[in-house]
Order: structure tokens, then C-alpha cells, then sequence
């Protein structure tokens, strides 16, 4: 599977700026064929930039979800909405939605089943902040929000779920985890996938947090780095090709 490039575009753009970003970033990925890429813009802007990029190789996502269908939950989004204004995918347990609004790993297990019944890619983003780094419980924090995040899933097709493991203190910090200390994490993440969940192990792992230009070849060409979700490198489609451009081909 090719490595995949996704963009969060936070709570940033107005209209005529998310289609001219989406413009530049279809133009960047059309012309190569390394790595498959994604936007994840605003949800009020999704309908248009799903239909500006319709007929490119870019692939819509949302940056949250609710787990339910349809009903009185004032301000929430469903999967089925997702999907028809055209997103193929949706981020699920941000670190943002987790600690500024409080998201826990049960309500983060509930969208991955929701979207993954509906047929939208989950990106279930994992990651410890600063001070568990510091407290060295790490290892211990990944495993409980892949697994709690992955609690009863169940996929043969690798390509229907992603993880994203995005150290909480390298998001919008300008502080990158080195590439050793990325790879450290996705290896252990990939190990968890295999012998504990008993999904399959080619699920793409991709490392966010900081990626720029500067640091995306040494971080994707680490063995387990499967790709990249990037914040404030996406807004830019100029920083977002150059990321593009530095996937590593996959060989299998
Ligand atoms: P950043 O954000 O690239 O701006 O650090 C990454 C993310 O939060 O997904």
C-alpha cells in the first residue's frame, strides 16, 4: 500500500481559501504517484471541496464524527452525513477533541465502530503528552488508546482503518519527535495491531506532529512511518507537495 499524506486543516480557511488549497494540493498529487493523499478540511466546507476535488486523486475527510445515526444531539455530525457530502474518511480522538473537550478513549471506540460500519476510513489518533513522554509511560498510554480505541474492530482489509500517532507535545509545537522516536512508537503500535487485536499489520500507522518539509524524509522513510497527518504544513499547498513528494515508495 502506497503511504498516505492526509492534511488537517484544524479550524482554519475561509471558503475561497479552502478551494484554492484544495486546488493546489490536487494539482500537487495528480502529478505524482508516490503516495495517496487526503484533506481534511472545516465540516462547513466539505460539501464544496469534496466536489472541487471530485475527478482528482485527493480524498475528503472530516476531522470528527458522531456515532450515531441520526437524532436530538444538537451540533453533532453522522457518518451517513459524512459520506454524502462525499468524505471517504474522518479523524477520530484528535488530541485537541480529546483534551479540549474532553473526548475519552470510550466515546473515541464508539465513532471508529461507527464510522467503520458505515464504510468511512477511520483515522484513530493516538499519543502521550509531554509529561507522560517525561514520566516515561509512554508505551503504556499508546497501548491503552489503541487499544481502548479499537476495543470490538474487526477488518481483514488493511486499507479500511488507519492509526495516527501524533505525540501530543510535538502538535503545532515546531517540536518534532526525532525518527528514531517515532519509529519506537510505530513499531510497538504495529506489534499491538498483530499480536493483541489481531488486525492486520500492513494498517497504515502515519506519524503527525510538526512534519514539515524539512523533517518529512527522515520521519517517512523510517520502516514503520506508513505516513503523515500534518496540520500547519497542509495549509500551504507549496509545504504540503514537498511533503508529498518525500513518501517512500512502498515495494509490497
Ligand atoms: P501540526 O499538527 O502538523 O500543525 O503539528 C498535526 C496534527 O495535529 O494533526
Amino acid at each position: 500500500m502506497k503511504q498516505l499524506i492526509a492534511g488537517n486543516w484544524k479550524m482554519h480557511t475561509t471558503l475561497k481559501e479552502a478551494l484554492e488549497l484544495a486546488e493546489g494540493t490536487a494539482a500537487a498529487a495528480d502529478a505524482q504517484e508516490k503516495a495517496d493523499v487526503a484533506v481534511c478540511p472545516p465540516f462547513v466546507y466539505l460539501e464544496a471541496v469534496a466536489k472541487r476535488l471530485a475527478g482528482t486523486s485527493v480524498a475528503v475527510g472530516a476531522q470528527n464524527v458522531f456515532h450515531e445515526d441520526k437524532g436530538a444531539f444538537t451540533g453533532e455530525v453522522s457518518p451517513d452525513m459524512l459520506l454524502d457530502v462525499g468524505c471517504s474518511m474522518v479523524i477520530i480522538g484528535h488530541s485537541e477533541r480529546r483534551h479540549i473537550f474532553g473526548e475519552t478513549d470510550e466515546a473515541v471506540n464508539k465513532k471508529v465502530l461507527a464510522a467503520l460500519r458505515k464504510g468511512l476510513v477511520p483515522i484513530l489518533c493516538v499519543g502521550e503528552t509531554l509529561e507522560e513522554r517525561e514520566s516515561g509511560s509512554t508505551s503504556e498510554v499508546v497501548r491503552r488508546q489503541v487499544t481502548a480505541g479499537l476495543r470490538d474492530v474487526a477488518v481483514n482489509d488493511p486499507a479500511s482503518l488507519v492509526i495516527a500517532y501524533e505525540p501530543v507535545w510535538a502538535i503545532g509545537t515546531g517540536k518534532t519527535a526525532t525518527p528514531e522516536q517515532a519509529q519506537e512508537v510505530h513499531a510497538l503500535i504495529r506489534g499491538i495491531l498483530k499480536d493483541e487485536l489481531a488486525l492486520p499489520e500492513d494498517i497504515r500507522i502515519l506519524y503527525g506532529g510538526s512534519v514539515k518539509p524539512e523533517n518529512a524524509s527522515s520521519l517517512l522513510c523510517q520502516p514503520d512511518v506508513d505516513g503523515a497527518l500534518v496540520g500547519g504544513a497542509s495549509l500551504k499547498a507549496d509545504s504540503f507537495k514537498d511533503i508529498i513528494l518525500s513518501a517512500r515508495e512502498r515495494s509490497a
